[in-house]
């Protein structure tokens, strides 16, 4: 049976999205008031799902210090109060939820034992999430 270990965390950054594929007008019409050269600022709730065993001798899927300590490390030091447009990983990639969703999985992917990162979700605004995973034969 697998099990799932589900925490969440909570980074302050801003963006402005803005693709330079795109002319200025397509732009505003891709990403609306999201476009605005001075940027904006969200609190991002990062939910990370770990799967596995629940190993007989802790009880436990995974070790939350240790987990705590990756996305420490990984995630919080990083992209907590920055500009993501300032991150290298945006240089050429517009700063999207999407896209900070799927950096942050990799990211945290190659600090994990394989299989173990289930789901990175990152929900933007109340109304807004995103979730990466693994397609099964990716
Ligand atoms: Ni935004």
């Amino acid at each position: 049976m697998t099990a799932y270990f589900g925490r969440r965390y909570m980074v302050s950054a801003s963006h402005r999205l803005h693709s330079d594929q795109l002319s200025a007008e397509e732009n505003r019409r891709a990403y609306g008031k999201c476009n605005n050269p001075h940027g904006h600022g969200h609190n991002y709730v990062i939910e990370v799902l770990v799967a596995g065993p629940v190993v007989a001798e802790t009880g436990m899927v995974v070790d939350m210090a240790s987990l705590d300590g990756i996305v420490k490390e990984t995630v919080l030091n990083r992209f907590d109060h920055a500009n993501l447009n300032m991150d290298a990983l945006f240089v050429n990639r517009v700063p999207t939820t999407e896209n900070l969703c799927r950096e942050i999985f990799t990211l945290l992917e190659d600090r994990m034992p394989a299989g173990r990162l289930h789901t990175v979700r990152i929900e933007e605004t109340e109304n807004n999430f995103f979730e990466c995973r693994r397609a099964e034969k990716e």
